[in-house]
């Protein structure tokens, strides 16, 4: 069943406040509901009201207090109505008992290592009570629970804590309220035993708030780097946007089981604890950069989700691109702005672009939607946060802000939508956005083609720019977008190049107004043949294609003065003489001399930082480049020829390589900061080019791995050893599993590494590995390290025509859909690779997915991804 947006109605109902208790026992919880309800002005009397449940049963009912007889309601498993409600404001009281043990889904409320937690976005409130669980239902909430002191010492919900104390017979009891109005699926409780760090911040306009985090015992320490960051995110909203924290107290728990990374619930943030935990022997710098990264996500959501929510779930991308993008800024502000976007757009083309080009593609803001849960994509947060930043580019800094200042003045309190998020841009800045809010509502990314001609005689350069974007599932044809291209140009000796004037479209200082299928620009005064650099900082999510041959990318990678574009030049040089070899035409002596000169050059440039060189000398993965291709790709070929190419780039140069490499050895105690940080991901970098492209790489892979003082280098070391699967692979990959035997977020490294290996013995030993009788096959994190990375990461196994690598895949998800459709779906989306592969591969894919059909009975989230796979 499919629910679309034009359908979409306000409740003839509306939740005046709500009230909840929690009876909280070791093996059932008892919950009581008071809705008040009443109904809206245009509500006719005896309309029926429809509640939400899931997998709940009624074991009482009342209304205003006096017990409803049998004819006055319905219930079931999935909705809760009453034929006739009072035509007046009214106390609905209901009960259902819970086994939160069973709970595999993770959705409601559920067990984590013994603690009681909840996640309720996007539906998960229904399967604690019957609600109107939609996110334009806003109300108060008050929360008393109670639980065995024994196993549930702290007890933690949303809001303020009003009262506590005990309730005889071992149990107490805690009553929290949350002043603020609030959709259901912002919702939280917490109840167990857990350790805890405390913190204060004082706000801006000088209120305290007190800040905890909450762990299992004996991990508080691995807590402090997350409240550093909350404590810098909450000082960066203030200063950045103007938000400041409106409760007394923020809570974060850290918990075990989590199907995605956190959720932002009111005052009391939910994390999966890999976003948690860190110390510098067990996390790596990345793991560190993640956790800044979404503890500020979620920070940020409090404004931008929370006091601002979505009128309905076609509306996801206003909280999510929206709060991406405040997160971007955020890491881009704490550390380098360069590195922050670079690492941003990596992300976007190795995961948004493949999905936007594939059977999965769908808008920003779609409108029809069979499992929700489906929607929470890349696409919604990525490419979301792409649309924002184009926003903030059109309008320049403090446009942006103004409109920002707008968009919380005009909306606190609303459950609204994208076009209304929109108008306030328009209103601020008086610009016409119609048409830009087709980025919104459109699948797919525009493929730009870009082709120039200079002419000395009259010293007039044109530059002609043409969009298209390809069709998507549902989107036959496709509209003209409005693409800000930030641009200069490049005179021969490096230097910015200037015109006398401009004609033939929107030119407004560096950016062109790219807001036709095609525009070509014609600029009078150039005294010589310009290079252009187009798309600065990459100033929209789009493709490009051009004439600019390899000299003019690697001009591009040694004199733009934008470090994005000078990487993406050195990426592009690099990605075309790959694919161009895996199809067949080799690539010339002199090429690769250029390429590698253009590398040792960035290497030695003492101008630049070791981040931003770690991302230069970054040779694309294998899928980037089959993503280049397009189609008919075969992954062997691909990654044959991309160790060809960094085993000729890296050959003359292989001493000078290692030689950098031993120099950058960091010195003194571990900091997770930029700068260290910086340093290690270029050697470690550096360890791959050697590893992949020479046979001095194994070896010292072997010996940073022995010598290794934290994670970071102990996790590249193996896990670069184990994708070129190396001699010593098999070794590092036993050693790291026995040495960290018992940590659950090591083994998950553990798992990613040992999914990646390229050797023909990778799935057999997956198979072993998932089939061992203490595999925790109920939790996300090790489900997804294993068959997430594999699917995502490993095409030459993943993809083997013999179908081994996707009946792996099918065949684990039809257990794991039967424990938790949420992950089974996320793993399956790896699939939408298939209209990319040759044809033997293809076949072999869709067979594995036609049997999962034909022969099982799956979830809604596992059928509507396998439809619209095998459909696309
Ligand atoms: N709102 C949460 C966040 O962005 C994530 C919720 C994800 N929900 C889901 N069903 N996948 O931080
Ligand atoms: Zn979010």
């Amino acid at each position: 069943q499919t629910i679309y947006l034009k359908d979409y109605a306000p409740t003839p109902y509306r939740i005046v406040s709500v009230e909840l208790d929690f009876k909280i026992l070791e093996d059932s919880t008892r919950v009581r509901t008071q809705l008040t309800i009443e109904p809206r002005e245009q509500t006719a009397p005896g309309t029926p009201l429809v509640l939400d449940g899931d997998e709940l049963k009624l074991d009482s009912i009342a209304v205003d207090g006096a017990p409803l007889v049998l004819s006055a309601y319905v219930s079931d498993a999935n909705s809760l109505t009453l034929m006739e409600p009072p035509h007046r404001r009214f106390v609905l009281e209901t009960e259902v008992t819970l086994n939160p043990a069973a709970n595999t889904k993770l959705m409601g409320l559920y067990r984590s290592s013994g603690t009681w937690c909840t996640q309720c976005e996007p539906e998960g409130f229904r399967r604690i009570t019957y609600y109107l669980d939609r996110p334009d239902v806003l109300a108060p909430f008050k929360v008393r629970m109670s639980a065995p002191r024994a196993v549930a010492p702290v007890l933690l919900a949303n809001g303020n804590l009003v009262e506590s104390g005990d309730a005889g017979e071992g149990m107490h009891f805690a009553v929290w309220e949350d002043p603020f109005l609030k959709p259901a699926y912002l919702f939280a409780l917490v109840a167990g035993d857990l350790g805890s760090i405390t913190d204060s911040f004082t706000t801006m306009s000088g209120r305290k708030v007190d800040l905890g985090i909450y762990c299992t015992h004996g991990k508080e320490d691995e807590c402090l780097y997350a409240m550093d960051s909350l404590k810098r995110s909450m000082a960066w909203d203030e200063r950045r946007f103007g938000r400041e924290y409106d409760l007394d107290v923020f809570n974060i728990v850290a918990v075990s089981d989590f199907n995605f990374g956190a959720m932002e619930n009111k005052g009391l943030n939910i994390f999966n604890d890999r976003l948690v935990f860190a110390k510098p022997e067990t996390a790596t710098d990345a793991n560190y950069h993640g956790i800044e990264r979404v503890i500020a996500h979620e920070y940020f959501h409090n404004w931008t989700g929370n006091r601002i929510t979505c009128r309905d779930w076609f509306q996801l991308c206003l909280k999510e691109g929206l709060t991406v993008f405040r997160d971007q800024e955020f890491t881009s502000d704490e550390r380098s702005r360069p590195v922050q976007r670079i690492h941003d757009v990596q992300n976007l083309r190795t995961s948004q672009f493949p999905e936007d080009g594939g059977p999965l593609a769908h808008p920003p803001r779609p409108d029809q939607y069979r499992e929700i849960n489906n929607f929470y994509t890349t696409t919604v947060y990525e490419k979301g946060a792409e649309i924002v930043r184009m926003l903030a580019t059109l309008l320049g800094e403090a446009g942006f802000r103004k409109a920002t200042d707008l968009y919380f003045e005009r909306h606190d309190g609303d459950a609204t939508t994208i076009e209304a998020f929109i108008k306030v841009f328009e209103d601020s800045s008086g610009r016409d956005l119609s048409q830009f809010s087709t980025w919104y509502l459109q699948a797919g990314t525009p493929q730009v083609n870009v082709s120039d001609n200079y002419d000395a005689a009259s010293q007039t350069y044109t530059l002609t720019l043409s969009q298209k974007v390809e069709p998507t599932p549902g989107e036959a044809t496709k509209k003209p977008l409005v693409i800000p291209v930030r641009f200069g140009l490049i005179g021969p000796n490096g230097s910015p190049m200037g015109w006398s004037k401009v004609s033939g479209g929107t030119v407004e200082d560096d950016l062109i107004l790219l807001d036709t299928e095609s525009v070509t620009l014609t600029f009078a005064g150039v005294a010589n043949k310009p290079v252009p650099s187009l798309f600065r900082g990459f100033s929209a999510p789009v493709k490009v294609t051009s004439n600019l041959g390899q000299e003019d990318l690697l001009f591009l990678a040694r004199h733009d003065s934008d470090p994005f574009n000078r990487w993406d030049a050195l990426q592009t040089a690099a990605t075309t003489l790959i694919a161009n070899a895996a199809l067949g035409t080799a690539w010339s002596a002199g090429e690769v001399d250029a390429l590698r000169q253009a590398l040792v050059d960035t290497l030695e440039n003492p101008d630049l930082d070791p981040a931003y060189k770690a991302q230069a000398i970054d040779i694309p993965a294998d899928t980037v480049v089959g993503r280049h291709i397009g189609k008919d790709v075969n992954p062997d070929a691909v990654a044959a020829a991309r160790k060809d190419l960094v085993t000729a780039l890296v050959g003359p140069v292989a001493e000078k390589l290692e030689a950098i490499y031993h120099g950058l050895a960091v010195s003194g105690p571990y900091s997770p900061d930029a700068a260290q940080a910086g340093s290690r991901s270029l050697r470690n970098g550096l360890l791959g080019l050697l590893t992949t492209g020479s046979d001095r790489g194994a070896e010292l892979a072997d010996r940073q791995y022995n010598d290794a003082t934290n994670m970071t280098e102990r996790y590249a070391a193996m896990a670069i050893s184990a994708r070129n699967w190396t001699p010593g692979a098999p070794a590092l990959l036993g050693d790291f599993r026995t040495r960290f035997a018992g940590d659950p977020l090591v083994f998950d490294k553990w798992l990613t590494a040992s999914a990646q290996a390229t050797d023909d013995g990778v799935i057999e030993r997956m198979r072993a590995t998932l089939a061992a009788p203490d595999f925790p096959r109920t939790n996300p994190n090790r489900l997804r390290s294993l068959l997430g990375s594999f699917a995502m990461t490993n095409p030459v196994q993943f993809t083997r025509a013999d179908g081994l690598g996707f009946r792996f895949i099918t065949e684990a998800i039809v257990d794991i859909d039967k424990v938790n459709p949420q992950v089974a779906s996320r793993i399956l989306t790896g699939f939408r690779i298939l209209p990319t592969l040759e044809q033997s591969r293809r076949t072999a894919g869709i067979e594995a997915l036609q049997a999962l059909k034909d022969q099982h009975k799956l979830s809604r989230n596992v059928g509507e991804i396998l439809d619209r796979i095998l459909a696309g």
